[in-house]
């Protein structure tokens, strides 16, 4: 079969991470799609800059257009609202599939690429974008359809987890904790976005938007950070048994319509929410006839949200190939006795 030619807009953390998946694990994501795949270009601002994994120079470009009208499957990986707006509305118009994990950008333009997306057929999918490596998207999208959701509320911002984490734990400072997280790639490239909770208010307009099939953007979310929480709130709150948590909270009532916030709340240690450390993330929803659901795992960092993007990349490309099926076998199976005996 001809290969399916990928193109990857963005080689920060994520594409990075993406990149030598791609690379190094080229017959594993083929099997998977049941077609080979070629990562063609790696589109970036600047050639010679660092990165987490050393791209192979033949692949790098600093023109995107170009890349995304050669490439069957496009994943955009650049975040912010431009270019990269524009290079997913130029795929999505030529059939290309789409993958993305800009938040920003979904949480303002989510629905009118939808409609782009719809109107040519082409695949469009952003499971990164909300969770890192948690699958959420897809549950809320796919899974709990035929059902109602009646409230999502989720840890979806790991930088600021991180911080709180450190500062409830080890009594850490918050710049401290920040520049940590920083250091360990969860934090957003300007971090005003994550400690102001505009990161966290973007991931509650796109899960308010598909469990509530309604089109919110991040202007229907009422957002405040943690930069006013002090050390000293934090003990008060442990004092009396809770922790503070930056939660994003979707709800909706009765008739009347839904509620998107994003803020810091008390929470009690007991709730399944308050164990959750570091940058960890988890996102816990409310179905009419399912009842409570939990949805746990890394929420930031370049490995993590990678298996996000790789696993929307197979099932786009599955969709472009039409008529392989996700139970066609690809792999030899061995099988080793569940409980060995010790002789
Ligand atoms: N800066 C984001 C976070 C990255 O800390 O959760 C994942 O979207």
């Amino acid at each position: 079969a001809e290969p399916l030619t990928i193109g990857l807009l963005g080689a920060g953390s994520v594409g990075a991470q993406v990149a030598r998946t791609l690379v190094e694990e080229r017959d594993l994501i083929s099997a998977r799609v049941g077609a080979p795949v070629r990562l063609i270009g790696v589109a970036v601002r600047d050639v010679e800059a660092p990165r987490d994994w050393r791209i192979p120079g033949e692949l790098l470009t600093t023109d995107a257009e170009s890349l995304v009208d050669q490439a069957d499957l496009v994943i955009e990986l650049l975040g912010g609202l431009e270019p990269a707006g524009a290079l997913i509305d130029r795929a999505l118009r030529r059939g290309a599939g789409v993958v993305t994990g800009n938040k920003a950008l979904l949480a303002v333009r989510g629905g009118e690429l939808a409609a782009t997306a719809a109107e040519t057929g082409a695949p469009l999918h952003f499971e990164a974008s909300v969770g890192g490596a948690i699958p959420i998207l897809r549950p809320i999208q796919e899974s709990l359809s035929g059902d109602r959701i009646t409230k999502v509320m989720g840890i979806v911002n790991g930088t600021t987890n991180y911080i709180l984490d450190q500062m409830d734990t080890t009594g850490a400072a918050f710049e401290d904790a920040l520049s940590e997280a920083q250091r360990l790639g969860y934090a957003e490239a300007d971090p005003t976005a994550d400690v102001e909770g505009h990161d966290a208010a973007a991931k509650a307009a796109i899960l308010g938007a598909l469990a509530f099939h309604a089109p919110f953007t991040i202007d229907d979310v009422h957002c405040e950070g943690i930069t006013a929480v002090t050390g000293a709130d934090i003990e008060a709150a442990a004092a009396s048994g809770y922790v503070i948590k930056l939660l994003a909270i979707a709800e909706k009532f009765d008739g009347e319509g839904a509620v998107l916030r994003v803020h810091p709340t008390l929470l009690p240690r007991t709730h399944p929410l308050a164990s959750v450390r570091g940058a960890f993330n988890a996102v816990f929803v409310v179905a009419e006839n399912a009842g409570e659901l939990m949805f746990y795992g890394q929420g930031a960092g370049g490995v993590p949200t990678s298996s996000a993007v790789l696993g929307d990349l197979v099932s786009a490309a599955r969709l472009l190939r039409q008529g392989t099926t996700v139970l066609e076998p690809s792999e030899p199976a061995e099988i080793v006795p569940a409980l060995p005996i010790e002789k």
